[in-house]
């Protein structure tokens, strides 16, 4: 099978600097990885990069292939990704009721349009999806009225609504209260036994779930380590890589890291 992401030699120029710089990276089917790193590493732009949100600089050796493929029409590729991000939130940040911005998932829109023709059963996979994600109670709310830690579940329900082969999960859990990553756990949980493939950005180390068993470290717009999850999560590469002394502590599968 075609790994689902195959980057050759990308980079992001922006203001003459590299913020993301010479990066080569493949991600099999059916893997997860949890992308982790310092503030400004370059980790949402190589996440930007793998949703086509972002293009590198041309280069003769740089190429990309996603599912096999080298082009894509951007709604067909986002039809095979769950997406939630902070940019996705500013964009998903407007008066739609909850319910349309989770059923808009199926669209790769935001919110609803008068040609948008929701089916019954896309309605009721979106009630499903809110509810998995414990915000159904919010279906009628707006967006811009919900609290951020609100509008991230709605974001992670739409993500999930239309049974996406990827998951691309950019600082998902930021703002989430501790019964709501619980939650965004037991969910992840679940796109690992359908066999998605997870990539996940976080710089919350007690968000990698045991089903991810990769990871990869950025720093400084380049990709520092990369490797199985026992070899990666050490207090020595992690002190190293934050320029500060970290303490790593591990229980039932999860880690959590402190300095
Ligand atoms: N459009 C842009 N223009 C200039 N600098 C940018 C732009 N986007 C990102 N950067 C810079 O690139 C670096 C990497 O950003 P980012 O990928 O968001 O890092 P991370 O997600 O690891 O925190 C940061 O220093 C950020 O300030
Ligand atoms: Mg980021």
């Amino acid at each position: 099978m075609e790994p689902i992401v195959a980057i050759k030699h990308a980079t992001v120029r922006r203001n003459g600097t590299d913020i993301l710089d010479d990066v080569s990276l493949t991600i099999e089917a059916g893997t997860h990885v949890a992308i982790i790193g310092p503030n400004g590493a370059g980790k949402s732009t190589l996440v930007q990069v793998i949703s086509e949100e972002i293009h590198p600089l041309w280069k003769p050796d740089y190429s990309r292939k996603l599912f096999g493929r080298d082009h894509w029409q951007v709604m067909e590729l986002r039809k095979r990704m769950g997406i939630v991000s902070l940019s996705l939130q500013y964009l998903c940040n407007s008066t739609y009721p909850a319910k349309e911005i989770a059923v808009s998932g199926f669209f790769s829109s935001i919110g609803l349009d008068f040609h948008h023709q929701v089916t019954q059963t896309q309605w009721q996979k979106a009630e499903q999806s809110l509810k998995d994600m414990d915000v159904w109670r919010l279906k009628d709310k707006p967006m811009n009225r919900l609290s951020s830690g609100e509008a991230r579940r709605v974001l992670l329900a739409r993500a999930c609504v239309h049974d996406p082969t990827v998951m691309l999960l950019d600082e998902a859990v930021s703002n989430l209260d501790f019964p709501a990553r619980r939650q965004y756990r037991q969910t992840l949980d679940g796109l690992d036994k359908a066999g998605k493939t997870i990539i996940l950005v976080t710089h919350e180390l007690s968000e990698i779930i045991p089903g991810i068993d990769r990871i990869i470290v950025m720093k400084a717009g380049k990709i520092v380590a990369d490797g199985p999850k026992e070899t990666i999560l050490n207090e020595d590469l992690l002190s190293d890589v934050y320029g500060t002394k970290v303490f790593l502590d591990r229980r039932e599968g999860l880690y959590t890291a402190w300095c």
